[in-house]
């Protein structure tokens, strides 16, 4: 039996999810065909979703024992029994038990280890799991027209690793991209990201990098910089990096009207802006009040939106992050009758999250006056909503490919499977509370499913104010996670690790991260070389123990460690199962204090300045010497390893090739 199946419905659009292109078994092209796949019940249904439109449905019952992992970034733990999720791209910062869409679409499932399937659509895609104990696995997609893939495979992880080769490689940012990064929405000026970087520095707690939020911008326009807050910018952007910091700014979806504004013209021009009912650029307000968004389904589109981030690698920036890519839309032209600019008045006047409980924002009938131009034909956006984030990245990736020689640093907050292959994502808007933080481990494994290897989320918290405790413990999990942010909201009280007094637990949680970055950095290069998952549920290490199979708060981290970060409040420690003997590591903030324990469940004490994670059995990991302020300062072949193994493969290299190899693993031993 074929390991990887691929099957049409109609005539879908073109995702570039799938890398590889394999025959088809069957074109589906009505009801009494469907009968022909045998992993599920398929009916023909109309009248559905916010559209009512035609779609199809999946239905498939669940064994008592089969656990559903898979749907990337959504709420809920690792097992995705019990709830309703919507792939629907959405800005939603709040998000609770309830929610049901977020930033991206990830519309794989592993159902048991029996198979994994892929409904390759960019519509909107409803999947209820087991909801009500209904027992069975329900997929409707709003479309006629899509690409069923289904997986088969050797358990979990190898359905998960087949699926993988088939979508590509993911992407692989700099060395630099795996040091911390600290973020603010706020940081309006060059001597506000500069007192950033001395006061880390004074600290003496490690720092590789600063984003810049919008303010860096003149009046929110992308690719311009605020020349009175930013004077010099290049000359800036170089001091910086003599002292070991990568500026990131951030680019948005939405390019603002204004005539002199060269990308806003040459768009209108050459017709590359996404269009409404009349044929004209659609115009919706987002920061810089009015905007159209760049119609990144038409390829030249793309490479002409790629090429402007060269206005700021000129001037030495060598990172990005994208946003507001879903796309976010506060209100259009149509959605809002008052005058311009009483509106715009009146909806800066309201808080942050005011402004998104309105109703205006993201609001489902914009969308509905929204057209793109795909191969020569006017698409509404409701039918390709979920691709937009991913193609922006794709732009932006392609763009910095061939403009760079070197690798860069890109992530997104938007995406569908197929953009990991150019750049990694950020988890969106969350909040600073203990159940965002226990989100964020379960995401970080049912993302690594669908690709995307490099990401992580607003570590502390972006919404709310993030208190010592919550973000000691966030940072003690990020410092496992590829990207490493303290990204916060403006007006939520300020969340540098030296804002909370004494700095010495922030120092030894920071530098263990850096002291762990030569494991880090070649076991996430391994990853994304072999297929595989940098982090991952126990299950899929341990697919033969019972108790294994639902622990949703501990990961493996590369092929040698496992994690149990301390998730709740007020803990001083936590009950963690070890599914084999293995070696207990703890960092005094110098030395690593290494200890057998055996398997089984234990209960351990974590205090709030200490990380503890754990080595499998016979195997060794590699720990830098000394501790650096910033990865320029990091030789990651000046290591030693740390464990009972013997002997540890290293991926190194110099960190911004782009020539990745596996001839660049080399075996470590110990002395
Ligand atoms: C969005 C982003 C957030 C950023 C803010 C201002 O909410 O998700 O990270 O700080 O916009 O640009």
């Amino acid at each position: 039996m074929a390991a990887v199946k691929k099957y049409v419905f109609g005539k879908p659009y073109d995702t570039y999810a799938i890398e590889k292109d394999i025959p088809t078994e069957s074109v589906i092209g009505g009801p009494s065909e469907a009968g022909v796949i045998k992993e599920f019940k398929i009916d023909y249904v109309s009248n559905i979703g916010p559209d009512n439109a035609d779609g199809i449905r999946f239905e498939r019952a669940l064994a008592d024992e089969d656990i559903v992992y898979g749907l990337g970034e959504t709420m809920h733990g690792m097992n995705k029994r019990g709830h309703e999720y919507i792939s629907y791209n959405t800005d939603d910062p709040h998000h609770k038990d309830t929610t049901r869409s977020l930033y991206g679409s990830h519309n794989f499932l592993l159902i048991g280890d029996k198979f994994g399937v892929f409904f390759d659509t960019p519509s909107r895609v409803v999947f209820n799991i087991d909801v009500n104990d209904s027992k069975i696995v329900e997929v409707i997609a709003e479309t006629d027209s899509l690409r069923l893939y289904i997986f088969t495979g050797d358990g979990c992880y190898d359905i998960v690793k087949k699926f993988r080769n088939m979508i590509g490689k993911s992407f692989i940012p700099p060395l630099w991209a795996f040091g911390f990064c600290q973020s603010r929405w706020g940081y309006k000026t060059a001597e506000d990201v500069s007192e950033v970087v001395d006061k880390y520095r004074q600290a003496n707690i490690p720092l590789d990098s600063v984003c810049m939020d919008i303010d860096y911008m003149d009046r929110y326009i992308d690719f311009t910089i605020n020349e009175k807050r930013f004077p010099n910018f290049t000359d800036y952007v170089f001091e910086m990096k003599k002292k070991g910091i990568h500026l990131v700014p951030i680019i948005d979806a939405g390019v603002k009207v204004e005539p002199g504004n060269e990308v806003y013209e040459e768009g209108v021009k050459n017709g590359f802006f996404c269009t409404n009912h009349e044929n004209k650029p659609f115009k919706a307000a987002v920061w810089p009040g009015m905007t159209h968004f760049p119609d990144v389904f038409q390829p030249e589109a793309r490479k002409w939106f790629g090429s402007k981030y060269k206005k700021l690698t000129d001037c030495g920036i060598e990172g990005f992050w994208n946003d507001m890519n879903e796309p976010a839309i506060f209100y259009s032209e149509y959605s809002k009758k008052q005058p311009f600019w009483d509106w715009v008045l009146s909806f800066l006047s309201k808080s942050w999250a005011e402004r998104h409980a309105s109703k205006e924002s993201n609001a489902y009938k914009d969308y509905k006056n929204f057209y793109h131009l795909i191969n020569g034909e006017r698409v509404l956006h409701q039918k390709v909503h979920n691709l937009y984030g991913g193609l922006l990245t794709q732009a932006a990736g392609e763009g910095l490919s061939e403009i760079m020689d070197r690798r860069f640093l890109l992530f997104s907050r938007s995406s569908y499977i197929g953009a990991h292959r150019y750049g990694g994502i950020w988890t969106g808007d969350n909040n600073s509370c203990w159940e965002h933080l226990a989100v964020n481990v379960c995401q970080m494994a049912s993302l690594n499913m669908c690709g995307f290897v490099y990401t992580g989320a607003d570590t502390g918290g972006f919404g709310g104010n993030a208190s010592r405790e919550l973000l000691l413990r966030w940072l003690a999990f990020s410092d496992f996670t590829p990207l490493m942010r303290d990204h916060s909201c403006l007006g939520t009280r300020k969340q540098e690790c030296y804002q909370f007094g004494d700095t010495e637990a922030f120092r030894k949680v920071v530098n263990l991260r850096y002291r762990l970055i030569p494991y880090i950095y070649s076991e996430f290069v391994k990853a994304v070389l072999n297929d595989e998952m940098y982090m991952r549920p126990l299950h899929f290490d341990y697919p033969d123990d019972p108790k294994c199979k639902y622990i949703d708060d501990q990961l493996m981290v590369g092929g040698d460690l496992m994690i149990a970060p301390v998730i709740t409040k007020d803990a001083d420690g936590r009950k963690v199962y070890l599914p084999e003997d293995m070696t207990v590591v703890r960092f005094d903030g110098t030395n690593f204090i290494c200890n057998e324990m055996q398997a089984g469940e234990h209960e351990i004490t974590v205090p709030g300045h200490e990380v503890v994670f754990f080595i499998k059995k016979n195997h060794a990991i590699p720990v830098t010497v000394n501790t650096v302020q910033s990865t320029m300062d990091m030789d990651i072949t000046d290591v030693r390893l740390i464990g009972d193994g013997e002997s540890y493969c290293q991926y190194v290299d110099d960190g911004i090739t782009r020539d990745i190899r596996p001839e660049n693993i080399v075996v470590l031993h110990k002395p």
